[in-house]
């Protein structure tokens, strides 16, 4: 099987071809630069952004995994969730690849490809958890089964990147600031400035960042060193994600994690995570952050178990629940 997998679902325009569960190429066009100026996302440039680009990104990554259209046998494209604009170029822009070279198209969950990433390559069957932690989402579920996804917790405001970034931006970096801020943290004292663990004490499993973000200016307003600051964060933001699903693993009884989303690709968060003694299932880092191939690979997975095409009248979906059972259409 030779999928093209698209995702548009926020400021990046990645496509990717896979043979089976391997990828030939992946390709993303980033907006970053365009998007920087604003500190954060302007959804209509970034679907104008992507209407400009895709067809160009799509023969790059075509040309570089060794294919023509001809060798294609499925279309794959994320639905959502995401920004409903950007979303519709890349949906669009599958169904009419897919119906003009009359092959099968699927729309796939954006957190279902993330999690794909981690586990397309992976020896993993369920049950397991996994964690979510993007720029748009910190969620926890459980797997219990194959395709089947049990919210266990969730970020009550500010997702995991969504704060990296915010925090990046208090200290002057740019965005996206996840990576800036982690590179910050390297040259700072994790322990030097007093923030809080979130929801300490609680016996569910659901974040809370935005507090930190509040606190973090603070710090800044009182003169703590950029540096320490973004260690401290950082310290902070992965003892809540790590102690959060430890307990969840304790408690059901689970030995195997993965652990997808772009905030993935942070350095403590996988050193922290390995001490666990957890089974952990990382996403390269190359496909940890929004691109083409994890839809590609979401697709190849879920069509080895259920080959059904999806419905060429399938919508957008900016909301959508990866536990909701339409998730899955
Ligand atoms: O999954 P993703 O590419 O896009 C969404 O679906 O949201 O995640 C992007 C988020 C951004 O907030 C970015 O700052 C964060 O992931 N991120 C990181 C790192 N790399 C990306 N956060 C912390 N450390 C990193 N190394
Ligand atoms: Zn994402």
């Amino acid at each position: 099987m030779v999928i093209l997998g698209i995702d548009t679902s926020c400021d990046d325009t990645g496509v990717g071809v896979v043979a089976g569960t391997r990828v030939l190429a992946n390709v993303v066009a980033s907006q970053s630069e365009m998007h920087a100026r604003f500190g954060g996302v302007v959804p209509e440039f970034a679907s104008r952004e992507h209407a400009r680009v895709i067809d160009e990104v799509v023969g790059e990554a075509l040309r570089r995994a060794g294919v023509g259209v001809g060798d294609l046998d499925l279309v794959a494209a994320t639905r959502g969730p995401g920004l409903v604009g950007p979303l519709l170029v890349g949906l669009s822009y599958a169904k009419g690849l897919a119906f003009g070279l009359g092959i099968p198209w699927l729309g796939v969950h954006h957190l279902e490809a993330h999690l794909a990433a981690a586990q397309a390559e992976a020896d993993l069957e369920p049950p397991y958890l996994a964690l979510l932690a993007s720029g748009g989402h910190t969620h926890l579920f459980d797997v219990p089964e194959v395709g089947r996804y049990v919210l266990l917790g969730a970020t009550r405001d500010d997702a995991a990147g969504e704060a990296f970034d915010k925090v990046a931006r208090l200290l002057g970096l740019d965005y996206p600031g996840g990576p800036a801020l982690a590179a910050l943290a390297e040259r700072g004292d994790p322990h030097e400035v007093p923030f809080t663990l979130p929801l300490k004490g609680q016996s569910g499993f659901d974040f809370s960042f935005s507090g930190l973000k509040t606190a973090a200016a603070r710090f800044v307003e009182k003169g703590y060193a950029r540096a320490d600051i973004a260690a401290s964060f950082q310290r902070v933001v992965v003892e809540s994600l790590v102690t959060t699903v430890l307990r969840a693993a304790r408690q059901l009884g689970r030995k195997a994690v993965v652990v997808a989303g772009g905030v993935a690709a942070n350095r403590l968060l996988r050193k922290r995570f390995s001490e666990t003694g957890l089974r952990l299932f990382f996403p390269p880092p190359e496909l940890a952050t929004d691109n083409g191939a994890m839809v590609a690979l979401a697709a190849s997975l879920r069509w080895q178990r259920d080959p059904t095409p999806s419905p060429w009248g399938l919508e957008a979906a900016p909301y959508l629940p990866l536990d909701a059972e339409d998730s899955h259409l």
